[in-house]
């Protein structure tokens, strides 16, 4: 008798912490990773489901740069990790790994043309396009020191040897993959054809950006760009 009351209470507990646990937990957004303090950006994703993200922290992984929203000079990611021959926030780079592993898969071989630039590298990138192309032409495809995302580390710019850093690279397998497969790793082709007036540079089908697999989704599905997503403003000049 004993022994059978024991076994009802311990099927009674079980059950009672299976609702507590996973149905209540089905409600609560999962607290994104590596958010840190600092304003969250509120959007409203249709139904009853929100989305909360940190967009205005340089350490959260949802961090919105732009020409009108900067990163400091300091800036360094803290968590760095080396992928092919360049670096990228760990949590891109493990991502990054598994999306080049898929194209293979596809028979696509990309390679990491450019990932973490630092703020003085990227003066160096900018500051060699202003030389050759002026400031105005250079605004259009290169971003200033601290408003580009690759010192977020969260950037990578992917080649296959064909067309590499070129429009033409958006009709190529390559290209035409990153479109269709990035968001499943986490990331979106960030700067569009037919988005310049809204994102403030040309298009740019090998940069992609890291954002995680749950916003990346959203936002690839939403057909918005980052800004539009998020309501902020375009961020067509400095
Ligand atoms: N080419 C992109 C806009 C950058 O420099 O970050
Ligand atoms: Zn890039």
């Amino acid at each position: 008798m004993h022994r059978k009351l024991l076994v009802a209470s311990i099927l009674l507990m079980l059950l009672g912490g299976y609702l507590i646990f996973f149905r209540s937990d089905s409600k609560v957004a999962a607290p994104p990773p590596n958010a840190a303090s600092g304003k969250t950006g509120s959007i409203k994703l249709g139904g009853d489901e929100t989305g909360k993200y940190t967009i205005d922290n340089q350490n959260s992984v949802y961090f919105i740069v732009n020409k009108q929203r900067g990163l400091d000079s300091s800036f360094i990611p803290k968590n760095l990790a080396a992928i092919g021959g360049n670096q990228l926030r760990s949590d891109a780079a493990n991502a990054m790994s598994q999306l080049i592993t898929a194209a293979n898969v596809d028979n696509i071989n990309f390679k990491i043309i450019s990932g973490y630039r630092s703020y003085n590298d990227q003066a160096g990138v900018y500051g060699a396009y202003v030389k050759k192309d002026g400031v105005a032409k250079a605004d259009t495809y290169s971003a200033r020191p601290g408003h580009s995302e690759h010192q977020l580390g969260l950037a990578t710019d992917l080649g296959t040897g064909t067309c590499d850093l070129q429009t033409c690279f958006g009709d190529t397998a390559g290209g035409k993959w990153l479109l269709k497969n990035s968001a499943k790793y986490g990331f979106i082709v960030r700067y569009q054809k037919g988005k310049e007036n809204l994102t403030g540079y040309q298009y740019e089908p090998w940069h992609i950006r890291y954002l995680g697999i749950g916003l990346a989704t959203k936002v690839h599905k939403s057909g918005l760009t980052l800004e539009q997503f998020f309501g902020l403003s375009p961020a067509i000049s400095y």
